[in-house]
């Protein structure tokens, strides 16, 4: 039998957790919005879906891209839908019509916000920088967010939303360090449109948060630039993370359901966790430990080529990542006050529809069961496990050891409730866990969630939920919990006392 171990510090403090990191993102791209999330036709909301969300308890969704944002002018998707103008798609386009069907631009800014309302989620809208202009922008603010006798907020009244939206999070460009992005651009020209835009949007708003794009490695010099220019205007950097972050010829063809890839999508985590600590380094050493820059990690998912883009369905391997990513964030608390997984619906997304029915897939469940759980603080959590080693691909560029046994944990404010979030990674082993929680006894209740599939590769369809999440409680508590945590399972501990 395998053997680990697992201390819990409650009163050693990581960070205090937004339950933002919890967001989502939804795009136009695929069949994330036509044919996800809007029934374009009947030209409303697609009710199973909204549900599903709704369990979410999505606090935050990003709109409308991604690189659709970089080309998309808000004014053509307000106002009667007859007279919306019909536009190529760009850049999904591109790619061709399963990529970037024709933008009816059926639904815009008021469905978006309808949505939101609808979902119980905060809108987050992302700014045109590839092809719009800080007028533009601060029009769509004005939209959004003016009162009725402003020029925007009375057009906004006159199509039948007098109330402002109280838009707050909105962010400047998408990713415009990549060559792929339309209007992309050296960090020196991005970090003065930044100010631009900065300038041109509290002009109409000043509570208004402002994202900036920020960059991982690939691009070494992105952040710091931005940031020295820039970071003063700056609330929070954007960072995307996508595993393996690699097109088919660089590798991405070679995720197969194999262990090979297993270990090393399992690894990715990790890898995660490095970048995004790196990115706090920079953005510590530029603005000093008292900044005010916090990180919205709002693009994070496995996504391995073009066809998988649009016909994702992720399977148990999959969720035991998405835990582990989580995981991470949860540690990361401090500095991470937002996080996105991309996407929502169809296009990389947790949730999968044929306009009728819905899959949810094992992410989904992932997300839903850590937001259900998540307590206000996160706390140290040292594990002691057996590890394995994996091989390097896309940006996993070296190897290294990683644990089988992954964890976090987090308490409420009064302490009477923690919640310790463990991955057991092997493909085949049950690990025998000791958990070590002080002053175990003086909780009353313990109820342990744990979600699995027959095996690492197992996947929910439309016919049958194959993941599924079974509860145990126990009222007598001992001095330790020892826990066989069964073979690549995702185990949700939690303690409470009145
Ligand atoms: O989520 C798909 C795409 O990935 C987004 O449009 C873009 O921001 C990223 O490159
Ligand atoms: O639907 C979006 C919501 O509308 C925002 O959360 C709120 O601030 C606004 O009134």
């Amino acid at each position: 039998m395998f053997r680990a171990s697992i201390s819990i510090f409650p009163v050693k403090v990581l960070g205090e957790i937004d339950p933002r990191i919890y967001g989502h993102f939804i795009e136009h791209l695929g069949k994330c919005i036509y044919g996800g999330i809007w029934d374009a036709e009947k030209s409303t909301l697609n009710e199973e879906v909204i549900k599903c969300v709704r369990d979410l308890q999505p606090p935050v969704v990003r709109w409308p891209g991604g690189c659709f944002s970089d080309n998309y002018h808000w004014m053509d998707g307000i106002g009667p839908v007859e007279e919306r103008p019909l536009r190529e798609n760009m850049p999904w386009s591109l790619l061709g019509p399963e990529f970037g069907p024709k933008e009816s631009n059926r639904f815009g800014t008021d469905e978006f916000i309808m949505f939101c309302r609808r979902v119980g989620a905060e809108p987050y809208i992302n700014l045109n920088v590839g092809s719009g202009t800080p007028e533009e922008a601060a029009n769509w603010v004005e939209y959004c967010n003016g009162d009725e006798s402003s020029e925007f907020g009375s057009l906004r009244a006159k199509y039948g939303n007098p109330a402002p939206y109280k838009v707050r999070y909105w962010g400047v460009g998408n990713e415009l360090y990549g060559l792929w992005e339309t209007g992309h651009m050296s960090a020196e020209d991005y970090a003065e449109k930044f100010i631009e835009y900065h300038d041109a949007v509290k002009e109409i708003d000043r509570k208004i948060e402002l994202v900036a794009v920020g960059a991982d490695q690939r691009f070494p010099d992105w952040t710091r630039t931005v940031l020295e220019k820039a970071g003063k205007y700056i609330d929070y950097l954007s960072i995307h993370l996508y595993f393996p972050g690699a097109l088919p010829e660089e590798g991405g063809s070679e995720i197969k359901e194999d262990l090979k890839t297993y270990r090393r999508i399992i690894a990715s985590s990790y890898k995660f966790q490095e970048i995004l600590e790196w990115v706090r380094n920079i953005i510590e050493s530029v603005m000093g430990k008292n900044h005010g820059v916090k990180i919205a990690f709002d693009e994070w998912n496995l996504w391995w080529d073009f066809n998988q883009l649009i016909h994702a369905n992720y399977n148990m391997r999959d969720g035991l990542w998405a835990a582990s990513v989580l995981n991470k964030i949860h540690k990361m608390s401090s500095i991470i006050k937002m996080a996105n997984v991309a996407q929502l619906v169809n296009v990389i997304g947790i949730l999968q529809t044929n306009g009728e029915n819905v899959l949810k897939t094992a992410s989904y469940e992932v997300m839903k069961l850590y937001r259900e759980h998540t307590q206000k603080y996160a706390i140290s959590a040292e594990v002691y496990a057996p590890k394995f080693t994996f091989e390097p691909l896309g940006i996993l560029n070296e190897t290294t050891e990683i644990p089988y046994i992954d964890c976090s944990a987090t308490r409420s404010s009064d302490g009477k409730t923690l919640t310790v979030f463990v991955v057991n990674f092997h493909p085949k082993k049950d690990i025998l866990t000791e958990i070590e929680i002080p002053k175990l006894r003086s909780y009353e209740k313990l109820l342990i969630k744990e979600m699995n599939g027959a095996d690492i590769h197992t996947k929910n369809d439309y016919q049958k939920s194959e993941i599924t999440i079974s509860q145990k409680e126990f009222t007598h508590l001992p001095d330790k919990i020892e826990y066989k945590l069964p073979a690549h399972s995702i185990s949700t501990i939690i303690v409470t006392k009145a």
